[in-house]
């Protein structure tokens, strides 16, 4: 789809946050420095969690941020210091991956792996096509068919 403001981009988020039934499910976002993907994952979380003014920070220097609940925790990541699969393993990322959990990674693209069977696994890329206007995609990469 096309978007051409930060609002569109928060709309297109929360239609797959209302979309999305089973877990766990791992959203990767792709592209690159400034496009959106930030925009696009605060827009998820206040969807789903029905917080429209719920502050979603960058999670660069925190690596994790965890949202919602023990039992439907939304885990938001910054995948961009990671270099190796090795590296996502000592980081705890898997851990993440408990039944009810959602987790959105930027960055994702950055990890050359394959991604587990029985994991819901959503690429979103967004493209800058100037000014205001991206194009968003949304791939299904892995896993738990509807
Ligand atoms: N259509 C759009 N969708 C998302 N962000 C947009 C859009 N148009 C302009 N922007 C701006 O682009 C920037 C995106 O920043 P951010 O989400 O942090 O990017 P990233 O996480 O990909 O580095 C914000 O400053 C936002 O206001
Ligand atoms: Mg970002």
């Amino acid at each position: 789809m096309k978007s051409n403001s930060v609002a569109k981009t928060h709309q297109h988020a929360a239609g797959l946050a209302r979309k999305i039934k089973k877990f766990p499910a791992l959203i990767l976002l792709k592209g690159e420095l400034g496009v959106g993907k930030s925009e696009w994952v605060r827009g998820f979380i206040r969807a789903k969690l029905k917080k429209q003014n719920l502050v979603v920070t960058s999670p660069s220097y925190s690596l994790i941020q965890a949202y919602g609940s023990k039992k439907n925790p939304i885990y938001h990541c910054d995948l961009y210091r990671l270099r190796s699969v090795d590296d996502l393993e000592s980081t705890g990322f898997w851990d993440l991956m408990i039944p009810g959990a959602i987790v959105l990674a930027e960055w994702g693209d950055m990890i050359q792996t394959s991604w587990p069977k029985n994991i819901k696994v959503i690429e979103i890329h967004i493209k800058n096509l100037g000014g205001d206007q991206r194009e968003i995609t949304e791939t299904e990469l892995s896993g738990l068919s509807d």
